[in-house]
């Protein structure tokens, strides 16, 4: 999709981190975006902040996990701007509990609901939308490098669910001859707030696992200052792949050997081990 001067681009989870840095990137090419968050204050103050820069964004707070939410935000998006070009599927958190069978069935509704079922709801609802318009159109899909890798945990379990799909998707859209393309977002570490993911979970989810221990909130607010990447690149990164209609986003290419190693202990018919982290 190479024209995108005008064009309405909707985020999911818009309200910061990297959703935020999509919408700035996208906002800078002359893109019209449409912010949608659960966090409520949070959307407000980032549209206002968006809109004193010059921006042309309309606000629609939305749940994922719910599909109600996701077919109001699109009627809100149609009303509006009449079309839709490009969708990032982006909204996500992080939990769960080492080992994993002790995290709870909570533990599992909640992740579950955002980080897959928060994928599907928008695929289900905008891209046959996107279908009907016939124009370009561009599905981004936010899954992570722990979609690809060893041992994410049930963070990694609905991530590699999140890139599978979208490499269904892909492959659907070109066998059938339909106009959108898609990409699946795979990010190494980003300077954002998922380290405080439970400031979204819902009261419906109440059953916390035991929370694993490592990193303090400080510990991991630093580590995300120090080694992540700013949002604001992963948009301009996403920005490319759109103009490119490149399916794989990789952010974070020192991960390659991690990848490597995976698929050669697949072949080898290894069982699975990790490598140390990049720069470790
Ligand atoms: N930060 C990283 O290192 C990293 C790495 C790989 C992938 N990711 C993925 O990037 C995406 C964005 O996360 P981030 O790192 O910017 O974190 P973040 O917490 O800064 O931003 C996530 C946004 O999603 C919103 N959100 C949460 N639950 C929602 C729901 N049910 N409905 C709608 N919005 C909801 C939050 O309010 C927040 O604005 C997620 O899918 C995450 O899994 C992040």
């Amino acid at each position: 999709m190479h024209d995108l001067e005008h064009k309405v681009a909707v985020i999911t989870g818009a309200a910061g981190g990297i959703g935020r840095g999509m919408a700035e990137t996208f906002a800078g090419a002359g893109m019209r975006v449409v912010l949608s968050d659960v966090e409520e204050a949070a959307l407000r103050s980032t549209t206002a902040e968006l809109r004193a820069d010059g921006a042309e964004v309309h606000a629609v707070v939305a749940d994922v996990s719910v599909a109600d939410d996701v077919s109001s935000l699109a009627e809100s998006v149609l009303r509006k701007y009449g079309a839709v070009h490009v969708l990032c599927n982006n909204a996500g958190v992080h939990t769960g509990s080492r080992p994993s069978w002790q995290s709870t069935l909570d533990d599992w509704a909640w992740i579950l609901g955002v980080n897959l079922m928060g994928v599907v709801h928008g695929t289900r609802v905008f891209l046959p939308v996107m279908i009907e318009q016939n124009e370009d159109a561009h599905i981004v899909n936010t899954a992570s490098m722990a979609g690809l890798l060893t041992g994410g945990s049930l963070y990694g379990a609905t991530k590699t669910a999140v890139v599978s799909l979208s490499e269904t998707v892909h492959l659907e859209l070109v066998e059938g001859g339909w106009k959108p393309r898609i990409s699946v977002l795979c990010p190494g570490l980003v300077d954002t707030r998922i380290y405080l993911s439970g400031r979204n979970r819902p009261s419906r989810f109440p059953d916390v696992g035991p929370t694993p221990s490592g990193w303090s909130v400080d510990e991991a607010r630093r580590a995300f200052k120090e080694y992540g990447v700013a949002p604001r690149v992963v948009g301009e990164q996403v920005l490319q792949a759109i103009r490119e209609e490149r399916f794989y986003v990789l952010t974070h290419p020192e991960y390659g050997e991690h990848i490597q190693h995976r698929t050669r202990q697949i072949l080898a018919g290894e069982n699975p081990t990790l490598l140390p982290p990049p720069g470790a």
